[in-house]
């Protein structure tokens, strides 16, 4: 199966990459940056002046659309906002223009979004696919970038939108940040600690995605979280008695990580429990249930 991801460069990209390569499929990428030569040809686009290398959808089955600005680099400026926006909307509407004009168009899109979609609930809420997006900023991305996706309908696209918790992944992402300063016994849980984290392991995610290419009668929203939930002050504990380090200091006052962090730091400081239901009666049968046993995974093979 040709399998079209842009976005394929990043840390999940990079994932599903050989995730699918080991599964027999063939994967090629859209970015920023061509390279053709490499054993997973590089095709460019350039989103600002609307350019695709056509090449990239040749007898495409499948788009797999995670390009974006990543959300935890830098501040939230007004600047960076419009950035993590617009890389979202415009890619996604640049690809529907040019899948509008092909002739053999892929069958499906699947396309990132995140558990941001519904927003800052009550750290005891749990959010299942039918609610209604949040009111923040990375809700409001989350709905205006799913609704961009959902007009891929009336080209005929089977659509999937996947709502990403936090992916850990040991070589990356929010895990390596986590660990860091818990390794150099500076590390503690943030604010009051009882915020959740939706997680998941990546091969998890990966299988997850793989589920959903392959799984034609499913669509719409899925959650891809694990089925365990974890508040940050357990994850920490976790993640500190996987790598053998003491907690030594109290928690990381909320108002200190505003200071720091600004707007963003609602990502730590909020967070609530999302359902993995519709995953699981989907089919997928998930490796890693609990945290514990994705950390010492993850953990043991740094
Ligand atoms: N990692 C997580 O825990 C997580 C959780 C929830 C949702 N997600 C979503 O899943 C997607 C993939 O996540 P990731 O962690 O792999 O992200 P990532 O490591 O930041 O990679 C994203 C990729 O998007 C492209 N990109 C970056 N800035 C861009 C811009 N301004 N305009 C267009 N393209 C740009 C880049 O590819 P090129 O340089 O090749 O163009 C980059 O490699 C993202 O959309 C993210 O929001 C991730």
């Amino acid at each position: 199966m040709n399998i079209l991801i842009t976005g394929g460069t990043g840390l999940l990209g990079q994932r599903l990459v050989n995730y699918l390569l080991s599964k027999g499929m063939s994967p090629r990428l859209l970015s920023r940056r061509e390279d053709l030569n490499a054993t997973v040809p590089q095709f460019e686009w350039d989103i600002k002046n609307k350019k695709v290398d056509l090449n990239s959808l040749e007898n495409v089955e499948v788009i797999i659309h995670l390009a974006g600005a990543n959300v935890a680099e830098g501040r939230w400026t007004k600047r960076r906002k419009k950035e993590i926006l617009e890389s979202r909307i415009d890619s996604t509407q640049l690809l529907y223009d040019t899948i509008a004009k092909l002739e053999h168009k892929p069958t499906t899109l699947i396309c990132a979004s995140a558990t941001g979609f519904y927003g800052l609930q009550n750290f005891d809420h749990t959010s299942s696919e039918d609610e209604k997006p949040g009111l923040d900023f990375l809700a409001q991305v989350c709905e205006q970038w799913e609704a961009e996706a959902d007009r891929f309908k009336d080209l005929g696209l089977r659509i999937v939108k996947l709502r990403t918790g936090v992916v850990l992944d040991g070589s990356g992402g929010a895990l390596q940040k986590m660990a860091q300063p818990i390794k150099y016994l500076i590390g503690a849980p943030l604010g009051s600690g009882k915020q959740y984290v939706p997680w998941i392991h990546w091969k998890d995610w990966c299988g997850a995605v793989d589920h959903l290419v392959k799984e034609r009668a499913l669509s719409g929203a899925f959650n891809l979280v694990a089925p365990q939930a974890v508040t940050n002050a357990q994850l920490t504990r976790l993640i500190a008695e996987t790598i053998r380090k003491p907690l030594l200091l109290p928690n990381v006052p909320a108002f200190v990580l505003q200071l720091i962090l600004g707007e963003m730091s609602s990502i730590v400081l909020r967070g609530h429990k999302v359902s993995s239901e519709k995953l699981e009666e989907s089919g997928y049968r998930f490796e890693y249930k609990s945290a514990s046993r994705a950390l010492f995974e993850l953990i043991s093979q740094d």
